[in-house]
């Protein structure tokens, strides 16, 4: 921790129109004042002020693309959207094989924003570390280290060893727990030299009129900027140039919270290199009109997301002539840029991004010093989004994915119906255990009797039939389970990891 001057934090507070954080210096002990001068001390007066005077400025205008969005919106046109799914198997084949080679080059990353605080799941520690209740017990930073995953099959396809570094945006909130859990378990076998955090940054909550809010008399009330607080954290902490001292020029970018995530994708990657696009951006079909999901569309003719909170709720429910949602486009948080656009926005367009607001309770002390838990909204937090760079691509693309096999997000605690531990860990389950009936697997259930051998062709709610659960360093896409599965019966549940695989096909 550096050492701050109170004398010269104060000068530039002064100048920053945010004197009153320090009113309570005088009574701290020596240690929580140097934490509070030291938290205080790099804030930039010009930038503080600045960002000040925007939250009070945003307070009561609303957040998002600006006035009459209804009437500017349009849906995503064809030539801008492939899929997955509707298109021709030689030409999935063709994107496939691009993406493998890419992967097998080298020239792709892999980057996790992990620097959310994960406030509706309300646990105190991040995300990444939460477990669904897998057979495993594996948590979502695990289930997932997909540093591994294409690199595995473009590895056994082009015969090469490949590496794709994992980039892990972190905060203040997570950095040190997200260090320690990679640390206690051992970078999940991955080389620790090819898994690199860095630190967003962090930026104060601001009253209606203008005034950081102290949460403690030694603390002020800071909440990391956005995900897409990823431009400046790039630029901060010269990732960029890291990536290009390892050849990466594709970077595969997802949030913490889907269990489903395919990483990297040689399908989504090779799809957006075929194309020539230097931004794109995978979709899924939305659930229905509330969901929480933003909406990949266009403003005003721009490619565009508008966030979930941010679209009128007439707007929400508007339907195409062939009945589907017109805004249907529901963004997972799963994006492609090139390096090369990466740095465009570093040196370009990051200062043009417009922040977005979030009116909270934010607790606080009041002049007495005592501490208060607001009853109602009373703090400004200021976010940028990381789709928010989309408007700049010179080529944006929307890739369409089955939801079934690639979304299904942990946002709310069990008691919620929807995007729980409960759901996601039924999604994870019914697609391996899809997976392993396709490869031939029969399972009996927990009274013996053998269940049918034909899959559902989607997904119920609730439970599978059979608990199964495939490691990902058995199978990463559920590709390649035949020689493991193929006219085998298994009691639930089965965990194939590698040391049952081992015993199947020794
Ligand atoms: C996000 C998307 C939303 C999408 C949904 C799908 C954004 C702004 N919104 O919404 O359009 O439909 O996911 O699940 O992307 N994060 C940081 N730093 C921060 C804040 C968040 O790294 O300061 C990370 C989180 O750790 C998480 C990801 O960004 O991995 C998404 O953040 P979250 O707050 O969960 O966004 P949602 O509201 O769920």
């Amino acid at each position: 921790m550096e050492a701050w001057d109170e004398r010269a934090v104060r000068e530039r507070l002064r100048c920053a129109g945010q004197e009153h954080l320090l009113r309570f210096c005088a009574d701290l002990a020596p240690g929580p004042r140097a934490a509070l001068l030291a938290e205080l001390g790099p804030l930039e007066p010009d930038v503080l002020r600045e960002h000040c005077r925007r939250a009070a400025a945003a307070h009561g205008r609303p957040s998002g693309p600006g006035p009459d969005l209804a009437a500017r919106l349009q849906p995503l046109p064809p030539d801008r959207l492939g899929s997955a799914t509707r298109c021709h198997p030689d030409t999935r084949r063709r994107w496939e094989e691009e993406g493998l080679h890419q992967i097998a080059l080298g020239k792709v990353a892999v980057l996790l924003l992990a620097g959310g605080q994960g406030t509706r799941l309300g646990v105190p520690y991040p995300k990444g570390m939460y477990q669904v209740g897998l057979p495993s017990q594996k948590s979502l930073y695990s289930c997932r280290p997909r540093g591994s995953g294409g690199a595995a099959v473009a590895g056994e396809r082009f015969g090469t060893r490949c590496i794709v570094p994992w980039y892990i945006m972190t905060s203040e909130f997570t950095l040190e727990p997200t260090a320690k859990f990679f640390q206690e378990h051992d970078f999940f076998h991955l080389d620790p030299a090819n898994v690199v955090m860095f630190e967003q940054r962090m930026l104060p909550a601001v009253t209606f009129d203008g005034r950081a809010i102290l949460e403690r008399k030694d603390k002020v009330a800071m909440a990391p900027d956005g995900n897409g607080g990823l431009y400046c954290a790039l630029a901060d902490h010269q990732i960029l140039e890291d990536m290009e001292q390892r050849g990466v020029e594709f970077v595969h970018v997802y949030c913490v919270d889907n269990i489903l995530v395919r990483l990297p994708d040689p399908l989504f990657i090779g799809f957006c290199v075929c194309q020539g696009s230097d931004c794109g951006t995978k979709v899924v079909e939305k659930a229905y009109p509330e969901e929480p999901v933003g909406v990949v569309c266009q403003v005003d003719g721009v490619p565009q997301v508008v966030e979930y909170n941010e679209m009128d709720p007439e707007t929400v429910q508007l339907r195409a002539p062939s009945g589907a949602l017109l805004f249907s486009a529901g963004n997972i948080c799963n994006h492609f840029f090139t390096r090369a656009f990466l740095r465009r926005v570093t040196s370009e367009y990051e200062p043009l991004l417009q922040p977005h607001v979030a009116v909270k309770k934010v607790p606080y002390v009041d002049e007495e010093g005592n501490s208060v838990t607001p009853k109602a909204p009373n703090g400004i937090k200021m976010e940028k989004f990381v789709f928010d760079v989309f408007p700049f691509a010179k080529n944006f693309v929307a890739f369409e994915v089955p939801r079934e096999e690639e979304f299904s997000p942990l946002k709310n605690g069990d008691l919620a119906a929807r995007d729980s531990p409960t759901t996601a860990r039924q999604a994870l389950l019914w697609q391996h255990y899809r997976w392993a009936v396709q490869a031939g697997a029969r399972f009996l259930n927990i009274n013996g009797v053998l269940l049918p051998d034909q899959p559902p062709s989607l997904p119920d709610q609730g439970e599978p039939p059979a608990v199964c659960e495939i490691s990902p360093l058995v199978s990463c896409f559920g590709e390649g389970l035949e020689e493991y599965l193929r006219g085998r019966e298994f009691q639930t549940p089965l965990l194939l990891d590698e040391k049952e695989a081992r015993a199947l096909h020794p």
